[in-house]
């Protein structure tokens, strides 16, 4: 309903509405809008027939051009695991010494070891590996299980105290939980331990204690960490001879130590990390700790 009437104030037309001497204006919504409703909708309408759109139940309209955003990511991963594989079919085929040799696969082991240990490794080891109480310091050179590639790939493989078959297993006895030795002799042993690196430390204490700890010592430890307390690789013993301490070297934690046992554990990453993976890591780990000896 419209009336040929113009507003003189605005200079729109009158829609002829009236109410109490109020009129109506005319103000119809402007083209432009018109225009970009009906462009959008356009628009709406070629991306519903070119582009996955519609549910329909258990599937969906999948457009004429046939694009899918999952496609597109699993592309993506696809060409960045052939574009690593590469350099990983080579970390899989040659021999670590082969690799630590060839210093543009090292650049690679750098970059990407640093990201699989941080991912996987960092929180107990610590994001520069140098470990923690408890955690041991993987680039000291100083090895519970062993240095060389093939040794440390296996304890990363199999864990410790892990539930891995193949896992390493780290059993020193509680002495004291367990009584095989009473509160004297602990502390005769741990008085012997503490002076293997550190002397000065039991200058107050008896010879005849001294005495007593080496026999305690030489009857139950040296099975395990050597006769002279060097440690063994083979059952994951340290060496108490080198003020190097996974647990802490003070006479208190020493003699916690022997009194409950500490039986440190690691997850296996076997079946968690591929086999390339691992060999990355045990190169990285190598690296870090300095050039081969
Ligand atoms: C949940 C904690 C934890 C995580 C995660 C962990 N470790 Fe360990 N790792 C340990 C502990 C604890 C030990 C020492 C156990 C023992 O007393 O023998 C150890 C020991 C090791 C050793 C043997 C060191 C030696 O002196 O012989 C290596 C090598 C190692 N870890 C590498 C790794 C790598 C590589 C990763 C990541 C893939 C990793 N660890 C992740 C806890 C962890
Ligand atoms: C069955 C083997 C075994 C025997 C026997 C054994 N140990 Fe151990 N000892 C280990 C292992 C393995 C570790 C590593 C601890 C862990 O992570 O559980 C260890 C760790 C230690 C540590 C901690 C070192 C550190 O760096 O913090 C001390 C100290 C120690 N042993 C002293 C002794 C003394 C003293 C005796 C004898 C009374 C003894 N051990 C007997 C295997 C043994």
């Amino acid at each position: 309903m419209s009336v040929n009437e113009r507003d003189p104030h605005t200079g729109h037309m009158l829609t002829g509405h009236e109410w109490n001497g109020i009129k109506e204006l005319n103000t119809p919504v402007p083209k432009p809008v018109w225009i970009f409703l009906i462009a959008a909708f356009l628009f709406s309408v070629a991306c519903w027939i070119l582009l996955p759109a519609w549910p329909l139940g258990s599937t969906y309209t999948k457009g004429l051009l046939g694009t899918d955003q999952r496609d597109v990511v699993t592309e993506q991963v696809h060409n960045a695991a052939m574009a690593r594989s590469v350099w990983t079919g080579k970390i899989a085929a040659m021999d670590y010494a082969a690799i630590r040799r060839d210093q543009a696969l090292m650049t690679m082991v750098r970059q990407d070891g640093h990201r699989l240990f941080g991912d996987n490794c960092a929180a107990c080891h610590g994001i520069n590996a140098m470990g923690g109480k408890g955690y041991p310091n993987l680039i000291d050179r100083d090895w519970l299980w062993g240095g060389d590639a093939e040794t440390v790939a296996q304890t990363i493989r199999a864990g410790i105290n892990s539930s891995d078959e193949n896992t390493r297993v780290s059993q020193m006895p509680s002495f004291g939980r367990d009584g095989m030795l009473d509160g004297k002799a602990i502390f005769a042993v741990s008085q012997y331990v503490l002076s293997l690196s550190n002397p000065g430390a039991v200058k107050g204490t008896p010879a005849e204690t001294l005495r007593t700890g080496a026999k305690v010592f030489a009857d139950n430890c040296a099975a395990c960490h050597g006769p002279k307390g060097l440690g063994d690789h083979a059952m994951g013993a340290p060496n108490l001879t080198d003020n190097i301490w996974l647990y802490g070297g003070d006479a208190q934690t020493i003699y916690t130590t022997i009194y409950d046992g500490r039986h440190g554990e690691m997850p296996a990453w076997s079946p968690r990390l591929s086999a390339t993976d691992i060999k990355i890591l045990t190169l990285y780990v190598l690296d870090r700790g300095g050039p081969p000896q």
